[in-house]
């Protein structure tokens, strides 16, 4: 999809697959995007150091084919950050957002990611700078608060002071980082969620976009929050490992389009030549094939799929027809069922 026909960041935000480091990469969002033309799609977090002084502009590649896309950037200096928006608003990204929910140590050291939350104003001022150096969107994605801040005080505080520097949209991950003793993983898991107080943040923010993030797995439960009054839902694991069961009804479920829901197994026939294409410009298949291991999670064939591909998509030479073999065991019948991770 190009940029002209995808529909605006603002509006795909009413579902998004989470930036996920290693995860959300340029294949894995192809495969999302056939799978969903609406849901807003994040790339993983990019440092705006990489980019300005690492000149790793790379990083900032993408296929067309993928917006509705966000850059998230990590970062914490003001002009290093309006330095790379202006680089990723060249490349025609439809919203960049600003990573500060990340709690792990690199991050941590780079005084950026969930640490921020500590620091209000700069996170004002990065917002103000990133505003200024294009015309692209910019949006925040927070926690409720870091280790010992009370979160009912310091995230209206973040919310209020950031969106008066020019942030429109929040995506908030409804659970504290706790910065010491805690693994970047424990931080997705263990902290309690506050979906209430976060709720609570649309009654008195209602003219910002919010988005909730944190532990939701299906889209009933999307729907449930939209009906609440949320704008938006942001899905990160679950639509990473049973993409199919988050994204292929999205469009018709939470966007009201018309057509059929997607179906994996033309999904797969699809990503054919794009795998193909990649192989052709020294790329290997394991790379594209290892974000489609959960594409049947919970169907008959799962197991067979899984293993097909796990097996064999490393080996060298390995091309699509493995991706076809491995189909064969989903709709030739075989019926390993594998449960979601
Ligand atoms: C493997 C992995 C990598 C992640 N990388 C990032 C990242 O780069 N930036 C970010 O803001 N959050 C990152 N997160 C956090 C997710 O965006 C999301 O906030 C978190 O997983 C909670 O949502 P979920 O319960 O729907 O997965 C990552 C999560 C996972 C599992």
């Amino acid at each position: 999809m190009t940029k002209t026909d995808s529909i605006s960041a603002p509006r795909a935000a009413k579902l998004s697959v989470a930036p996920m480091m290693d995860w959300t990469d340029r294949h894995c969002r192809y495969l999302h995007r056939l799978l969903s033309k609406r849901t807003l799609l994040y790339t993983e977090m990019v440092t705006s150091p990489a980019i300005v002084r690492g000149g790793a502009v790379h990083l900032l590649d993408y296929n067309p084919e993928e917006h509705p896309v966000a850059l998230q950037l990590g970062g914490s200096d003001p002009a290093e950050l309006a330095e790379a928006c202006k680089i990723a608003a060249d490349l025609g990204y439809d919203e960049i957002n600003l990573n500060v929910g990340c709690p792990s140590d690199r991050v941590q050291s780079g005084a950026f990611g969930a640490v921020l939350m500590e620091n209000i104003p700069l996170v004002a001022e990065c917002v103000a700078a990133m505003r200024a150096a294009s015309d692209v969107e910019v949006t925040v994605k927070c926690r409720i608060g870091v280790d010992d801040q009370a979160p009912e005080e310091v995230l209206p505080e973040f919310i209020a002071r950031v969106a008066a520097a020019g942030a429109g949209r929040f995506q908030i991950h409804a659970r504290k980082a706790w910065l010491q003793g805690l693994s970047p993983k424990e931080n997705r898991d263990i902290p309690p969620l506050d979906y209430d107080l976060v709720l609570e943040m649309k009654g008195l923010f209602p003219a910002l976009h919010l988005s909730v993030n944190g532990g939701i797995t299906t889209l009933d439960q999307a729907e449930e929050f939209l009906e609440r009054g949320m704008d938006g839902v942001m899905i990160g694991r679950a639509a990473y490992h049973s993409p199919a069961d988050v994204l292929c009804a999205a469009d018709r479920r939470i966007f009201g389009t018309d057509g059929p829901d997607s179906d994996p197994v033309e999904v797969v026939h699809q990503m054919v030549p794009y795998i193909e294409r990649h192989i052709a410009n020294g790329g290997r298949l394991h790379q594209v094939t290892r974000h489609m291991l959960g594409l049947f999670t919970g169907r008959p064939g799962a197991r067979g799929w899984r293993r097909v591909l796990s097996e064999g998509a490393s080996r060298e030479g390995a091309g699509p027809e493995l991706l076809l073999e491995a189909l064969d065991r989903v709709t030739g019948g075989d019926i390993g069922v594998e449960q979601a991770s």
